[in-house]
């Protein structure tokens, strides 16, 4: 199987660039607990700059998601104007999957239910209707080379793709959260949930040529929260935003949404986290394919093994990570919140 493992120096080297000019980022998102914590992540961290948020149904219908949006900037970055924007409401060629058992019915551990946080119906007025229209734009008009973190389904992304090829081709990188190397599936025994929920849409951001760094489960299931240190922290802090992010810790944590005794597995932070600290993965470049159809296959992602000149992306894909070091950093900055 061909590959290339980089090495962490060439990494950091890549990050200290990268760095020093900061990196303008859209957030493409089904929010969702782990995405609320890597937009967190995200908008703390002075390395980046959060140009939009857009929103793919996924976790939960598009409507709900993009509340939750909405209700996270006002949450975590009001007055920054991010933009927001709202996206495709089912994957290209299928219906809809999806995950209210993982993250609450509202998409967010039930937080939004607590008086003290309760959702506004202005948090999600004024929404510009087209995300990829939003996404080409910020790809097309960008000084900078800009990035886009998928945190959901691929949708928004291959959408993107196919209206307007020669501006995605602007892109630094496509960081895309999903997949399964060799760590098996958390939907079925091969597919991980963003590539099964729409994996027409994983395939053709595959299949691009753009340059895609992944984040699969073979490293996300290495980071979790698991004990009550990190939300005690957090709610110890006076600001507004860490005792929200506290409060939705130790609410997602509950067994009833981790089935993991209180584990909460920090999925999309790590995709942000691929771009904060390159460091601290080791990632090896492959040539993907993620599977359609409805058998026992859909959704699941496989390395092609071709070394040599396809028009399939070779992906750089995280295989393993420092993961004290990683979750003890996410924590750190959530805590600090860019203080
Ligand atoms: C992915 O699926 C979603 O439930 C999470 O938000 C994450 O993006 C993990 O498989
Ligand atoms: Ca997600």
């Amino acid at each position: 199987m061909g590959h290339r493992t980089l090495r962490a120096t060439e990494m950091s080297q890549q990050g200290t660039r990268l760095m020093s000019a900061g990196i303008p980022v859209v957030i493409d998102s089904d929010p969702g607990v782990d995405d609320a914590l890597a937009l967190a992540l995200a908008l703390v961290s002075p390395e980046l700059s959060v140009r939009a948020v857009t929103t793919v149904a996924g976790n939960v219908d598009l409507a709900t998601g993009t509340a939750n949006a909405g209700y996270l900037l006002r949450v975590l970055a009001a007055g920054r104007g991010i933009r927001l924007a709202q996206g495709c409401a089912r994957p290209l060629a299928r219906e809809l999957v999806t995950a209210e058992e993982v993250h609450g019915s509202d998409g967010l551990a039930g937080i939004t239910g607590h008086e003290r946080w309760r959702r506004r119906s202005s948090d999600s007025t004024n929404v510009p209707s087209d995300t990829v229209d939003a996404i080409i734009d910020e790809v097309a008009n960008s000084p900078e080379p800009l990035t886009v973190i998928a945190l959901g389904p691929l949708t928004n992304v291959a959408a993107a793709l196919r209206r307007d090829p020669a501006a995605m081709r602007r892109a630094a990188a496509i960081v895309v959260m999903g997949g399964s190397l060799h760590a098996g599936g958390n939907v079925t025994p091969q597919a991980e949930f963003n590539f099964y929920v729409d994996p027409e849409a994983a395939d053709a951001v595959m299949a691009s040529g753009l340059p895609v760094v992944v984040t699969p489960l073979d490293v996300t299931h290495q980071l979790a929260v698991s004990d009550a240190t990190v939300e005690s922290r957090l709610q110890s802090r006076s600001e507004p935003r860490a005792a929200f992010l506290g409060e939705l810790i130790q609410r997602a944590r509950a067994e009833e949404f981790t089935g993991r005794g209180g584990k909460l597995l920090l999925h999309d932070p790590a995709a942000v986290a691929t771009l904060l600290w390159p460091e601290l993965f080791t990632m090896q470049a492959h040539a993907l394919a993620v599977d359609g159809g409805d058998g026992d296959q859909r959704g699941a992602m496989r390395s092609t093994g071709d070394e040599g000149g396809t028009e399939r992306t070779r992906a750089e894909v995280a295989v393993d990570v420092e993961a004290n070091e990683v979750v003890s950093r996410i924590v750190e900055r959530l805590v600090a919140g860019g203080a």
